[in-house]
């Protein structure tokens, strides 16, 4: 019998990313609060002889199909755990930009590891899969779950966020990809001269995200990693400000970048500015979307 398993995985964008200094680790303590937005990956797993990864989708000929791929590695470590093989094809329609700096390959992580379990019947607890998601990666845990959330730590360590309302959101996606590493990176090198407090979530923020207040979530949004991601690409001014010109109550770079996202009033906000970014020739695709969306899911068979 063949059976197949598809879960369908958010992208994310961080509302605030506040970064701390490097630890010795090498990572940096964040107060990092995610939203997920409704563009989806849909990871697909089938039986097979052997651990085999594909993809569709205008970006795939970027996504690494080896054992380096998220998804792959969620495969293998849930199938260490409980002693099996991971004989399994993987099969990754891609939707979410790639290296744009909005977890697509997390959400492929953390798709693979329920589609996996379901396959298999493993019966994980929420905690094992949250443990194994973040050993793949920072962001693979919010990718499993979903919705709003602060991530304490390096972003692992998640309390979930009442949201009061739905936050209509423009993306606009950059030719090509930042590495997360070096946008660290260059993020510790701008503040060298500086005192990095401890990063602290903001109470105005989360305020905002409690009522549904968009102009107030715009007004306390922040990101840590802009100015280094706008250093390493600094093209990335001409698209905030075309965003910001055509009405976006905030402009900010996502996650480490070069994405950039727009947050809008409404559903006719969303049209205007992605309608002026498309025009402004500053970038490659405009996608509209909306959050908080659920977490990973299982989609019906068939
Ligand atoms: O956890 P993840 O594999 O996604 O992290 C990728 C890279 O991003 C790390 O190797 C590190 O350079 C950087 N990072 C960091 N601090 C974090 C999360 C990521 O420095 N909290």
């Amino acid at each position: 019998m063949t059976a197949a398993v598809t879960v369908r995985v958010p992208a994310k964008v961080n509302v605030q990313l506040a970064v701390g200094p490097p630890r010795p680790d090498g990572f940096h303590d964040l107060a990092n609060v995610f939203l997920a937005v409704s563009l989806y990956d849909e990871v697909t797993v089938t039986p097979a002889d052997e651990l085999r990864v594909t993809c569709s989708g205008p970006d795939a000929a970027q996504v690494p199909l080896d054992r380096t791929n998220l998804a792959a590695r969620a495969a293998l470590a849930l199938a260490a755990r409980h002693g099996r093989e991971a004989n399994v094809h993987i099969h990754i329609a891609k939707d979410i930009p790639v290296a744009g700096g909005m977890a697509g390959g997390s959400a492929d992580g953390a798709g693979a590891l329920l589609a996996c379990d379901t396959l298999w019947g493993t019966g994980a607890s929420r905690e094992e899969l949250l443990e194994i998601c973040a050993d793949l990666g920072s962001d693979v845990p919010f990718s499993l779950v979903g919705g709003a959330a602060l991530g304490r730590g390096r972003g692992e360590l998640l309390t979930p966020l009442e949201t009061g309302g739905t936050f209509h959101w423009v993306f606009a996606v950059a030719d090509g990809g930042l590495s997360t590493p070096a946008v660290y990176a260059e993020c510790d090198r701008l503040r060298a001269d500086t005192t990095v407090p401890a990063p602290e979530p903001s109470a105005p923020l989360l305020a905002a995200l409690r009522t549904g207040d968009a102009e107030a979530l715009a007004a306390a949004m922040t990101n840590d990693l802009q100015a280094a991601a706008v250093s390493l690409r600094p093209s990335l001014t001409a698209t905030l400000t075309a965003g910001t010109e055509a009405g976006a109550l905030a402009a900010m770079v996502s996650g480490s970048g070069p994405t950039t996202a727009f947050l809008v009033a409404d559903a006719s906000g969303a049209q205007k500015v992605a309608d002026a970014l498309r025009d402004s020739g500053t970038c490659r695709t405009v996608r509209v979307t909306s959050g908080p969306a659920p977490g990973a899911t299982v989609l019906p068979a068939g």
